[in-house]
């Protein structure tokens, strides 16, 4: 897969393109990160990239031409753009997966107050990252092609992905590693007995038990089989 980013803040990519997994799966050449520069493709003397809004307020909004010319640099047939900005639906792991799929991501990132509205038209998709104001799509785009990138096979085991927040639908059970006793704390019991299916009813119990804490509208969504329905009933009463 290859993932191209059209921004005005290249530099930021640094950090993000030289570390941990994504550096280690752009070296196994199982991920193409291409970054953009916008302000390379300004026709502006001045170089500008943005102005004031027509009929006045606040801010600067980009151009539609250097974004343009910037996306037309890179699209190709089989090219799926996707414009960063907060007015749009939240990205969710679903859509991870959907954009997953895709041979070639073009990731274009607004920066300051906005963007010319037209350049909708250029574009197949809209996403956000969540409810509230970044200072640009830079960060919004590391998010989405972070989480798509450890979708793509062979950049993460398989069961790694299997076993995750959100891939059921319900928060991540709690883990826990060496030592069995950290300042007077022990590691629930049951994870040190070997017993596989004890440790899996724990996990699934915990699981419910985070999600109800924290995400109860994550439970709203989804129906449960008795077993489980009996589990979260526990968990409720518990919890009171
Ligand atoms: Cl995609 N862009 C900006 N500027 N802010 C955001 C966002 C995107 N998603 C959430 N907040």
């Amino acid at each position: 897969m290859k993932i191209s980013i059209l921004t005005l803040f290249p530099e930021m990519f640094d950090g993000f393109l030289q570390t941990s997994i994504i550096k280690k799966a752009r070296l196994k050449r199982l991920v193409d990160y291409e970054i953009v520069d916008i302000r390379s493709f300004t026709l502006d003397k001045h170089r500008r990239v943005d102005d004031y809004p027509f009929g006045g307020g606040q801010g600067m909004v980009m151009f539609p031409q250097p974004v343009v010319d910037a996306l037309r640099s890179v699209k190709q047939e089989d090219s799926h753009v996707v414009l960063m900005t907060p007015a749009a639906p939240t990205f969710q792991q679903a859509k991870a997966r959907s954009l997953a799929e895709y041979t070639h991501l073009i990731l274009i990132c607004a920066h300051y107050e906005g963007y010319d509205e037209r350049i909708l038209n250029y574009v197949d998709e809209v996403v956000s990252i969540g409810d509230y104001v970044l200072t640009g799509g830079e960060l919004a785009s590391m998010v989405v092609s972070d989480a798509v990138t450890r979708l793509i096979k062979g950049v993460i085991t398989e069961d790694s992905n299997r076993y995750e927040s959100f891939e059921d639908g319900l928060l991540e059970y709690p883990q826990y590693t060496r030592p069995v006793e950290f300042e007077g704390q022990t590691v629930p019991e049951i994870l040190l007995s070997g017993h596989h299916e004890k440790i899996a009813a724990y996990r699934l119990k915990e699981s419910l038990r985070k999600t109800y804490r924290y995400r109860k509208d994550l439970l709203a969504k989804q129906e449960f089989n008795q077993k489980t329905a009996k589990v979260l009933k526990e968990i409720i009463d518990e919890e009171k």
